[in-house]
């Protein structure tokens, strides 16, 4: 049977060249490369590009700020961010860079395209500044206080606090993130793309297909609302493309960005025998498809299409569009810094554990992903580690020690086999729809049955009885090549594994196992551990190192209003992380004062089960012969911290703001040194 070939050009939303990639962002990454790694072993001609987003204020700033030039920021962050997807395994075709000449000449194209067509227009309007700096301020470089609720230290355009959303003129105390300075409005003319004149192109567009239904739900509400004019121009100073005649106006960031993917492809092109206008013409009869996070649907389905349709290109035949990566259930923010890095996580974990488990909790939809650190060990565990790998483990030792590496001659279980090959559909179609959690259930089920059948016949059972060296070889056989196939499902996702398990089966690269059929007289090779199971220290050592990470970022300049003395809601803790905290009765037995510390007195505590020094700041609130005796309330699992005058090994609560303000916790009558407080 003749299979069609499709010719299918992929992309993913490129990454500000301001920072590091962190494993938010590798959602997408991983979820896209699947998707091309399984277009690729289907035999289709997939081609998957990609690039640094190189233009804008923040990286204009970012490179100031480090005393380089932008360009050679966005140089360093290629290099890391092209060395973090490679050990990701994310296999773009072209990594490349929107500060290119590709990308330049297609910016301009589109552009002056839109220009001839009446698209394009320019107005006066006003903006904030910045008078030290002189340029104007970005709405996220202004933070001040909300008009509505108060609280202090907010961005421009929203409130954390509270949600709203107002223009930053309206900020309380508003200053400049750049110079601390109060931003003055000023004039400028800039150019806008008129999005209305595509207005009935895209209620079109939108509802014919090329967005899941979530998204276009989202679009209507925009369409409905009426289709603003796009501000394309930016200022000088501002790091991107000067627009064609307009001397000192900048194209703004987004409108290069999407270009980039047509800027990465030619310049794979170039380097191919690909021809450009096959994918990209009017008529191009060839599949584009944008995988994109949910925060930037209005550029990819809105601006994009219209910007396409007006310069005489082709439009995507879909956009699909994800969630956001939570980690424990808490949000990642890029602005404030709050990220556990791609490359922290390569210094701790295996990258196929997290691809895999990606893969386990991917589907068509735009909901968001938590990454639960639990659930992360036990899902590769359980059904990476101990139900795949180990089909392999526990039958390659009979093949090698007792038939010299050589699998049987017939294959014991024909049916059992091709049942596993059968469900080949039904995975390819899990796949193709990016219903990847699904495809790895399916996968996980036929590896229950591949152990089942091993549990069955027991062939550590038969090795030590005397003639049964044929059932031997037959079952390990079976079992060697239901893990054949089972690998063969798994390659878009792990694809360094099964590599290794290519090379143990000794057999050359796998595609797509709809037409496998088992090895029979092979020889293969000896076995080694395709992949271990995630340890929990090293799970601990990759918490523990980002959570630097994932601190506050303290604001270049706050505004002068005190913080809020209640708790942030961006503060609150979920149940486990209160859970983890051991509280416990202790008896002060002996307090004593510390040479030389003006806080500090240094408690001697019963747990009943033993006894520890502990440091206390409650000096100036307590005499010790006040506090020996009495029952305390002690955090029993604190590390110990090393201070200047000692080891401290807990804490003790005590409740007030500090100095003579300070009230020691006691439990009520009748508690034990050593209970613990729930
Ligand atoms: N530069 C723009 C994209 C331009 S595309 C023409 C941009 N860059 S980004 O670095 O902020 O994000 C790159 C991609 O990663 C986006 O699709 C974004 O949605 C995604 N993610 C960034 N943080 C994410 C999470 N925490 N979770 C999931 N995806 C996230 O936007
Ligand atoms: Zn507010």
């Amino acid at each position: 049977m003749l299979k069609e070939i499709r010719k299918i050009l992929v992309t993913s939303a490129l990454p500000y060249a301001n920072g590091p990639i962190h494993i938010g962002h590798l959602i997408e990454y991983i979820q896209a490369d699947i998707w091309v790694r399984f277009q690729k072993q289907r035999g289709h001609n997939c081609h998957y590009v990609c690039a640094d987003d190189a233009h804008g204020t923040p990286i204009m700033l970012k490179a100031q700020q480090e005393g380089i030039t932008p360009e050679q920021l966005i140089a360093d962050t290629w290099t890391q961010h092209n060395a973090d997807f490679a050990e990701f395994s994310v296999s773009f075709d072209n990594f490349y860079s929107t500060h290119s000449n590709e990308t330049r000449h297609y910016a301009e194209l589109i552009y002056n395209r839109l220009h001839e067509l009446g698209h394009i227009h320019s107005k006066t309007i006003t903006q904030a500044y910045d008078p030290v700096k002189e340029m104007f301020l970005p709405d996220r470089f202004i933070k001040g206080g909300c008009p509505k609720c108060g609280a202090t230290d907010q961005y421009g355009d929203n409130c954390e606090a509270c949600g709203a959303t107002y223009s930053p003129t309206d900020l309380i105390n508003a200053v400049s993130v750049v110079s601390g300075e109060t931003p003055i409005d000023k004039k400028s003319e800039h150019y806008f793309f008129k999005l209305s004149d595509f207005e009935v192109m895209l209620k079109e567009w939108t509802h014919s297909g090329h967005v899941q239904k979530q998204i276009a739900n989202k679009l209507d509400e925009w369409l409905e609302a009426g289709l603003q004019d796009w501000d394309i121009s930016r200022d000088a100073p501002y790091f991107g493309f000067e627009i064609p005649n307009a001397p000192g106006k900048f194209f703004y960031v987004w409108l290069d960005a999407p270009v980039g993917y047509m800027g990465s492809f030619k310049n794979l092109c170039d380097k191919s025998d690909l021809d450009f206008d096959e994918y990209w013409a009017k008529d191009s009869t060839t599949e584009l498809y944008h995988f994109i996070g949910k925060d930037i649907v209005n550029f990819h389905a809105l601006f994009w299409p219209a910007m396409l349709t007006g310069a005489g290109f082709r439009t995507p035949t879909a956009i699909f569009a994800h969630g956001f990566l939570t980690v424990n259930g808490e949000k990642m923010s890029k602005s404030r810094g709050t990220f556990i890095k791609a490359r922290t996580y390569l210094e701790h974990l295996n990258p196929e554990y997290l691809r895999y488990y990606f893969a386990a909790k991917l589907s068509s939809q735009v909901e968001d992903i938590d990454l639960n650190f639990e659930d992360f060990s036990q899902r590769v565990n359980t059904d990476l580690v101990n139900k795949v790998v180990n089909i392999a483990s526990r039958c390659s030792g009979f093949i090698k020690k007792r038939f010299d590496g050589k699998l049987s001659a017939q294959c014991a279980e024909p049916e059992l086999f091709q049942s596993l090959i059968n469900t080949n559909s039904e995975i390819a179609e899990h796949y193709e729809s990016r219903e990847y959690g699904k495809a790895m259930r399916t996968i996980s089920a036929l590896a229950d049955k591949a152990n089942q059948y091993i549990d069955e016949k027991q062939p550590w059972v038969l090795a030590k009885q005397e003639g049964k060296d044929e059932e031997l070889h037959a079952i390990c056989s079976v079992g060697i090549n239901l893990f054949y196939v089972i690998v063969a499902y798994l390659k878009p996702v792990v694809p360094e594994m099964v590599g290794k398990a290519e090379a143990f089966l000794n057999i050359s690269p796998l595609t797509w196992p709809d037409q496998l059929i088992p090895l029979t007289n092979h020889t293969i090779n000896k076995f080694k551990p395709l992949m271990t199971r995630v340890e929990p220290d090293k799970l601990a050592a990759l918490i523990e190192a980002s959570k630097e990470n994932l601190k506050k970022k303290p604001a270049l300049h706050r505004t002068k209003k005190a913080k809020l003395q209640t708790t942030e809601r961006s503060e609150m803790i979920e149940f486990d992380d209160f859970a983890k905290i051991d509280l416990r009765v202790a008896l002060i037995e002996k307090a004593e004062h510390v040479a030389e510390a003006d806080k500090l007195l240094r408690l001697t505590l019963s747990l009943g089960y033993e006894t520890r020094q502990v440091l206390a700041g409650i000096k100036a609130a307590y005499a010790p012969e006040d506090l020996e005796g009495r029952l305390t309330v002690v955090v029993a699992n604190l590390k110990p911290r090393k201070m200047r005058f000692g080891v401290s090994d807990g804490m003790v609560l005590a409740a007030g703001s500090g100095n003579e303000d300070i009230w020691i916790l006691s439990p009520d009558s009748g508690a034990k040194p050593g209970m613990r407080i729930k």
